[in-house]
């Protein structure tokens, strides 16, 4: 998994958890055989299981500047090309950003008297123009970057962490991640930020936004002592089981305040496991083919669950049809905005889906518009997508799919 998104939207307040890499096989709900999400399982059986939803891109900054627009990277500057000009994603040497022209979740949520919040990576720009309290944001505890590093010299300093506008220490150095043991308390730090805040908004009886983007399941992956070692899948399953953990206590702690019910919780990821990063340090696709940074199935197929107890069936599981742009029109939809009519949406509404079970009808191509692969323009050619009970596979490896679904079509 490469981010989990927790987006809780209250009164409603909207919670957003945003796994880092985390892959469709990484959870107990969809079959991951150790069992280690207890919480992330209950939180499936007390919501909705989508097992059709996808990341926007198979690569991070373009899949979070799609679920913060609502667009297709294609649309919001979030792209590469065949000669891999490297606009797709954002890392410290590169200068790009998510534009002003673009209308983010947050900038209309404030609108209607939101206070936002993120917590962890941004990734969509480092520079004081691309800052997320430029982009609707109230406030910001977290990094612009992935904790890639330690750097440790003046070319490539460590990545940065901030509190709102100010720099407050540095990964490795302030917040330390220690590379040989895997030691960080970033998801606790993280955690204990969350939990505070939606208290903080709940005593001022504030709605509020909260998008929850943590790392730890991103190489290098990092759990703290007390999850360290306790996995049956090694140094990841630790990161995975302190997210999970964590996840349980924040909706624990919205029920304790009372607020569980006005919530809106999604919980995704941005992109598949990175296979690149295992065995180690990387998670599962389940059946699905390759991973991170290729556009089969395992690169951009999500685990995926919407909690909002009262409102949402227990135990619903959805074949919609779901993409992260999809949670930017739902927002909107449950705080009663309009999304702009100025511009191209891709993300649709899904609480038809959610809350009254019905399946939207909506094009493949709308939310498999772009590519980003080590094999540039051919990762277009191999691209394999999922319809109703149905696999369309373009390209290779189909025996791996074999088995898992019933109807396989080849294109
Ligand atoms: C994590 O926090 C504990 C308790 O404060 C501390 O003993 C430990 O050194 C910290 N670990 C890291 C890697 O910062």
């Amino acid at each position: 998994m490469s981010s989990l998104l927790c987006m809780c939207l209250s009164t409603f307040t909207s919670c957003g958890v945003f796994f880092l890499q985390m892959g469709w096989g990484d959870l107990g709900a969809f079959g991951e055989p150790s069992k280690e999400t207890p919480n992330l399982d209950q939180m499936a059986s007390e919501g909705m299981l989508f097992l059709d939803f996808y990341a926007a891109s198979p690569l991070c900054s373009p899949s979070r500047a799609a679920l913060l627009t609502g667009r297709l990277p294609v649309r919001n500057g979030f792209y590469t090309t065949n000669a891999h000009a490297r606009n797709a994603y954002t890392p410290q040497d590169i200068v790009g950003g998510i534009q002003d022209s673009e209308i983010l979740l947050p900038e209309l949520l404030k609108k209607a008297g939101y206070t936002n919040k993120i917590i962890g990576k941004w990734h969509l720009g480092h520079r004081p123009q691309f800052h997320p309290l430029k982009h609707g944001f109230d406030e910001w505890f977290g990094s612009p970057n992935c904790h890639f590093g330690p750097y440790d010299n003046r070319a490539l300093p460590n990545i940065p962490v901030y509190r709102d506008w100010e720099m407050i220490g540095r990964y490795y150095e302030d917040f330390k991640i220690d590379l040989k043991t895997g030691e960080a308390n970033l998801t606790q730090i993280y955690l204990q930020e969350a939990l505070d805040f939606i208290s903080k908004q709940q005593a001022s009886q504030q709605p509020f936004f909260l998008y929850w983007a943590i790392d730890a399941t991103h190489a290098p992956v990092y759990a703290s002592k007390h999850f360290l070692g306790t996995s049956q899948r090694g140094r990841y399953g630790d990161a995975v089981r302190e997210i999970d953990d964590s996840v349980g206590k924040i909706l624990k702690h919205l029920q304790k305040l009372g607020i569980s019910e006005n919530t809106f919780v999604f919980f995704t990821s941005d992109n598949g496991a990175a296979l690149i990063s295992a065995p180690k340090q990387g998670g599962s696709n389940g059946p699905f083919l390759c991973g991170k940074q290729t556009t089969f199935e395992g690169g951009m197929r999500e685990p995926a669950i919407a909690w909002w107890p009262g409102h949402i069936p227990a135990g619903g599981v959805s074949r919609q049809l779901g993409s992260v742009m999809d949670l930017f029109t739902t927002s909107l939809s449950l705080v009663g905005l309009q999304p702009p009519s100025d511009r191209q949406i891709d993300g649709i509404d899904l609480l038809p889906a959610i809350l009254q079970g019905k399946l939207i009808d909506r094009g493949l191509a709308g939310i498999l518009g772009t590519a980003y692969g080590n094999k540039g323009d051919k990762s277009l050619r191999t691209v394999a997508w999922v319809g109703e009970n149905t696999l369309f596979i373009t390209g290779k490896n189909i025996q791996e799919y074999i088995g898992w679904l019933q109807n396989i079509i080849l294109v």
